[in-house]
C-alpha cells in the first residue's frame, strides 16, 4: 500500500473523497482542499486518469515532525531519491508553510533541493537540474506546524489540464471545477445541458466527455511515466480498455450559447479539436433572448464580471433583467449560476434555492441554484 494525497479545489473534498472510494482506493479522508488514500499503483494511474475533480495525484513520500531547519534538510536527505527517478530527471520543489514559526518558506525550498541533489551526488556522482517552468519530477513540501510531509507529484501538470484545450478566452473556468460543478448540479448524460455563457466552451467539452465515457486523462502525460517503478504494461492497458470503453462521438443534449462572436469561434475550435464538434449545439446569442432548447433541464454558467472594456455597464444592465427572462423562458429548468462577485447577486432579483461555497484558487465563489417556476421566486415573506 502506498500514500496519496489528492488536492482539488476547496468544496469539492466530498465528491473526490466518493469517486476514490468508488475506485477502490483504501484508508480515503477528505480533509480541507483535498482528500488522502492510500492503495496499489493501479490505483494511482486510474486516479490520474479518471479523475475529473482532483488537481494532482501525490506520492507521499515521508512524513515526520521536526523542530529545526536542519531536521528538514536530514529528513530528506535520508530518502533514496535515486530509487524513484533518474538523476537525468529534471525537478522542481515547491514548499506550502502553515501555521509554522520558520523564517522563510524559500529557504526550505531551498534546503530541500540541496538535501536531494546532495543526496544524488552521493550516489551517483551526478545531481539533477532544477527546471522550475516544465520540470519532470515535482517535489512538494509540506508543512503544518511541526509536521513536514513530502510528495512526488504523480500526475506533473495539473490534471485539470485535459492536455487537448488550446485556446481560451479572457476567464475560463477550470476544468475541475467546472466537472464538480455538474457534479453538484445532479447533471447526468441524458438530461439537457445548457451553457447561455459558455465562452471557450468548458463545461460542454467536460459534459460531452462525461456522456461519451472519454478519460479526462486519456490524450496527456503523466509524471509517474518517468519514475523508476513505472509499470509500461499496466499503463497500456489500463489506457486500451479505456479507449475501447469509449462511446462513439453522437449527438448530445448538450447547448452552448455565448453573446459574442469570438467566443463562440473560440469554443467551435476546442470542440473540433476534442472530436466534440458533432456533440453539441452551438448557437450565438444574449442570454436574455435565447429559448429553452427543451421543456426542461440544467442551465450552468460562470457568470461574467466585467473583464470586457465597457461590459462593466452593459453587465448593470443584464443581471437585473436575467431574472425575468429565465422565469419567462426556462420554467422547469434548474439554473446553476457561478460567481465570486457578490455584487452580481444583489442585482440579479431573485433568490437561490441553494448557495454552495467553491474555490476558484483562493478566490471564494458561491454556485446558486435557482429552481425556475414561471411567476416570483422570491421566498415568501
Ligand atoms: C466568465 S466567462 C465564461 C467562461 C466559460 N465558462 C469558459 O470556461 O470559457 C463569461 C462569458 O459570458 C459571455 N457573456 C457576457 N454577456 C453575455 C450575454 N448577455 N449573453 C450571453 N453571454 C454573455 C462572455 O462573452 C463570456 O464568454
Amino acid at each position: 500500500m502506498t500514500d496519496f494525497f489528492a488536492p482539488c479545489p476547496r468544496g469539492l473534498e466530498k465528491i473526490l473523497e466518493s469517486d476514490l472510494d468508488a475506485m477502490g482506493a483504501k484508508d480515503v479522508k477528505a480533509t480541507e482542499g483535498g482528500v488522502a488514500f492510500s492503495g496499489d499503483w493501479t490505483l494511482c494511474y486510474r486516479a490520474n486518469l479518471e479523475s475529473r475533480i482532483a488537481s494532482r495525484i501525490l506520492w507521499r513520500v515521508k512524513e515526520t515532525t521536526f523542530r529545526a531547519e536542519q531536521d528538514i534538510y536530514k529528513a530528506v536527505h535520508e530518502l533514496s531519491w535515486h530509487r524513484w527517478f533518474d538523476v537525468s530527471s529534471t525537478i522542481k520543489v515547491s514548499t506550502t508553510a502553515i501555521r509554522c514559526e520558520l523564517k522563510s518558506v524559500d529557504f526550505v525550498t531551498l534546503l530541500v533541493k540541496d538535501a536531494v541533489c546532495d543526496r544524488f551526488r552521493e550516489h551517483c556522482g551526478e545531481r539533477p537540474s532544477v527546471d522550475t517552468f516544465a520540470p519532470d519530477m515535482r517535489i512538494n513540501v509540506f508543512i503544518e506546524e511541526d509536521r513536514l510531509m513530502l510528495y512526488l507529484d504523480t500526475s506533473g501538470e495539473a490534471l485539470f489540464k485535459r492536455g487537448i484545450r488550446l485556446h481560451t478566452n479572457i476567464a475560463p473556468i477550470r476544468e475541475n471545477l467546472a466537472a464538480g460543478i455538474l457534479r453538484i448540479a445532479g447533471w447526468k448524460p441524458g438530461i439537457p445541458l445548457l451553457d447561455p455563457m459558455c465562452g471557450s466552451g468548458t463545461f460542454l467539452i467536460e459534459a460531452a466527455q462525461i456522456a461519451l465515457n472519454i478519460m479526462p486523462g486519456i490524450s496527456r502525460r503523466f509524471a509517474f511515466e518517468k519514475l523508476l517503478n513505472f509499470n509500461q504494461s499496466l499503463w497500456q492497458k489500463l489506457k486500451d480498455g479505456a479507449i475501447a470503453a469509449q462511446l462513439p462521438v453522437q449527438a448530445l443534449d448538450i447547448y452552448g450559447s455565448d453573446l459574442y462572436g469570438d467566443a463562440m469561434k473560440t469554443a467551435s475550435r476546442n470542440l473540433q479539436e476534442t472530436g466534440l464538434l458533432d456533440c453539441v449545439s452551438l448557437k450565438q446569442a444574449n442570454i436574455l433572448e435565447i429559448s429553452a432548447p427543451r421543456d426542461s433541464g440544467i442551465m450552468v454558467a460562470n457568470l461574467p464580471y466585467g473583464e470586457r472594456m465597457g461590459e462593466l455597464e452593459e453587465l448593470e444592465e443584464l443581471y437585473p433583467r436575467l431574472g425575468d427572462a429565465l422565469k419567462k423562458k426556462f420554467s422547469g429548468w434548474t439554473a446553476y449560476l457561478f460567481t465570486a462577485d457578490k455584487a452580481i447577486l444583489k442585482m440579479m432579483r431573485l433568490s437561490p434555492s441553494k448557495r454552495t461555497p467553491l474555490f476558484n484558487g483562493a478566490i471564494e465563489c458561491r454556485l446558486l441554484e435557482y429552481r425556475i417556476v414561471s411567476g416570483s421566486n422570491r421566498p415568501s415573506k
